[in-house]
């Protein structure tokens, strides 16, 4: 059993955590494993309802101290209380901008035997708090009530409140990770998480890009429906490609886009006539059909019934002999996640299908379980824009 693990944000409002929290929380469980997070502002609005004004955060008012102590028990109680009961990887969402409150959330950690990182949330550029503001604040439910800039001032006060009381995480107080201006800079004190989690901590850059996918053009393997291989575009498959570089070429979103491409054949040739930035990962490779490479689905069901009884019973774990299953793609597109959490320019990515089931399942927070029957038609463009904490969606067909 691999040690149970708390992450527990630190930081004023406004500083990402909450971006920075999910993303953990749909990596892991991407990754399979038992994650649960909790925001603190949930129950807060779930227990006292919303709307409170930046008066309840007044470090003075003792009425609004007691109530925002009893909102952080009920999340702590829940939260520690999953970990004990079975729970692997525990995320607390909250400002936890007091030594005495990050005390309490170590106390409960240590009751539940687990290992703790503070992941704190600097931002020294006022210009990037008043655009999370914005965008993400302002259309809050503690806000619904209120006119825009009526709600920006009042949340620049409540930010102001916890200022006056906020000590940030001391070098006495064990494991952490500061992310200093969305992850431009960052310092970590004693940190000793598995490889996957520590590395996906350090990759992570609190940007957020328009992402597009797509499937490589049709290849003269698809026209016969064989699995795998390498083989070259059809002539429908190039005129795909043929439009794809004039999307790009037309669209302003994506001037500074980079591409990246599998290894194999159709991809690169899918890619070829885009004049931009372009990268090759191995990793993006479609999934490896081992003894079925080459086969069409009715010569494996006609020559290998068993293989495809026992892939139609459990498609995501079924491992093809010699091959992959959908839960080894995962597993073998970490550095593509790590590369993509890195990368600050807009992103297409022209891959195959099972591999973008996996990244599209990561990106969406879909179960890893259900990716093997997503959607990734051929000759469609996936447009996935940023928004607070996910993306907005749109299918551009192309032909
Ligand atoms: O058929 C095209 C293809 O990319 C194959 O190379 C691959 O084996 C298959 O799709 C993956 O889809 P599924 O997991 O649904 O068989």
């Amino acid at each position: 059993m691999p040690p149970k693990v708390a992450i527990v944000m630190v930081g004023l409002p406004a500083r990402g955590k909450s971006f920075i929290a999910r993303k953990i929380a749909r990596y892991l469980t991407w990754l399979g494993r038992n994650t649960r997070l909790v925001n603190a502002g949930d129950y807060r609005r779930s227990l006292l309802g919303a709307q409170q004004t930046h008066e309840f955060f007044r470090p003075d008012n003792v009425e609004g101290r007691a109530a925002r102590l009893a909102v952080a028990t009920a999340a702590l109680d829940d939260l520690f209380g999953w970990l004990r009961a079975g729970g692997e990887v525990a995320i607390y969402d909250a400002s936890n901008t007091t030594r005495a409150r990050r005390d309490l959330v170590r106390q409960r950690c240590a009751q539940a035997g687990a290992m703790l990182l503070f992941v704190e949330a600097i931002c020294t550029n006022d210009a990037d708090v008043e655009t999370t503001i914005r965008e993400s604040k302002v259309s809050s439910p503690d806000y619904a009530h209120l006119p825009t800039e009526d709600a920006v001032q009042d949340f620049r006060k409540r930010i102001a409140h916890y200022t006056s009381t906020y000590e940030p995480v001391g070098e006495d107080e064990g494991s952490y990770i500061k992310y200093i201006d969305k992850g431009e800079k960052l310092l970590c004190r004693g940190v000793e998480l598995d490889p996957k989690l520590g590395r996906y901590l350090l990759n992570l850059r609190g940007i957020r890009k328009s992402t597009w996918l797509t499937r490589h053009g049709e290849s003269l393997w698809n026209i016969r429906n064989l699995l795998g291989g390498d083989s070259d575009l059809s002539p429908a498959g190039e005129a795909f490609a043929l439009r794809l570089a004039d999307l790009v070429d037309q669209r302003d979103a994506m001037r500074d886009l980079v591409v990246w491409t599998s290894a194999l054949k159709r991809t690169v040739q899918t890619a070829r006539g885009i004049a931009r930035e372009q990268r090759t990962f191995h990793e993006l490779d479609e999934i490896n059909a081992g003894i079925c490479e080459g086969m069409s689905y009715a010569e494996i069901r006609d020559k290998l019934p068993t293989e495809a009884d026992a892939r139609a019973r459990d498609k995501f774990r079924y491992r093809y002999p010699h091959g992959e299953s959908y839960q080894d793609v995962i597993e073998r597109l970490v550095p593509v996640v790590l590369a993509y959490e890195r990368e600050m320019r807009p992103l297409l990515v022209v891959g195959h299908q099972a591999v973008l089931r996996a990244f599209y399942a990561y990106l969406t927070g879909i179960a890893p379980e259900r990716c093997p029957y997503l959607g990734i038609p051929l000759h469609t463009v996936i447009e996935l824009a940023p928004r607070a904490y996910d993306y907005s969606e749109e299918r551009i067909a192309l032909g």
